[in-house]
């Protein structure tokens, strides 16, 4: 596989407010880099559903990720908002991922089931939300990075469909 560029996507009221330390996005870096990814950029932006839609289509329309993982905003909370903003921005779901990332996590925690998570594709681009506490970031992260390489792979033309061998 040819390198892969990641961005990373925090969405955090109090973290942009500076009230707290972003630590899930770090997780998510470490993670990316230990799998061979080049992380791209680093993102902190409040729960604001327009915002984190307008950057995760910049991202995706100027080509400069081919995955951009998101953290936080997939809960109950009022202004819990990813999954939304990111099913405004993506022209084809990809519902298995967070199927498969929910049931998964049931191991952990059955609050797991309480996680909105959305994952899609823009472009030549896939997006995936991952819930906002570092554990449970590290938790489904771990489990779903060996099988992103190759949806990757095909969404960026780097490999034909799996089906055809
Ligand atoms: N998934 C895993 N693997 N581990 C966890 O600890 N926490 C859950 C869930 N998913 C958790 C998990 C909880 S308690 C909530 S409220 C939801 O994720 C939503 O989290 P978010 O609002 O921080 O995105």
């Amino acid at each position: 596989m040819g390198k892969m560029r990641a961005a990373v996507i925090t969405s955090s009221d109090s973290g942009y407010a500076g009230e707290r330390e972003d630590k899930s996005g770090p997780v998510i870096r470490d993670i990316l880099t230990e799998n061979g990814y080049e992380v791209a950029c680093m993102i902190l932006l409040p729960d604001d559903r327009e915002l984190l839609s307008k950057e995760m289509a910049r991202i995706a329309d100027e080509g400069e990720a081919d995955l951009i993982l998101t953290t936080g905003g997939t809960g109950f909370s009022a202004r819990d908002c990813m999954p939304e903003a990111t099913l405004a921005v993506t022209e084809r779901q990809v519902p298995g991922i967070p199927e498969a990332m929910r049931a998964y996590s049931m191991r952990f925690t059955e609050r797991a089931m309480l996680t909105r998570a959305a994952a899609g594709i823009r472009k030549s681009t896939l997006i995936v939300n991952l819930p906002g506490s570092p554990k449970a970031v590290r938790e489904c992260l771990e489990y779903i990075i060996p099988q992103l390489e190759h949806g990757l792979e095909i969404l960026t033309g780097q490999t034909g469909n799996c089906a055809r061998t």
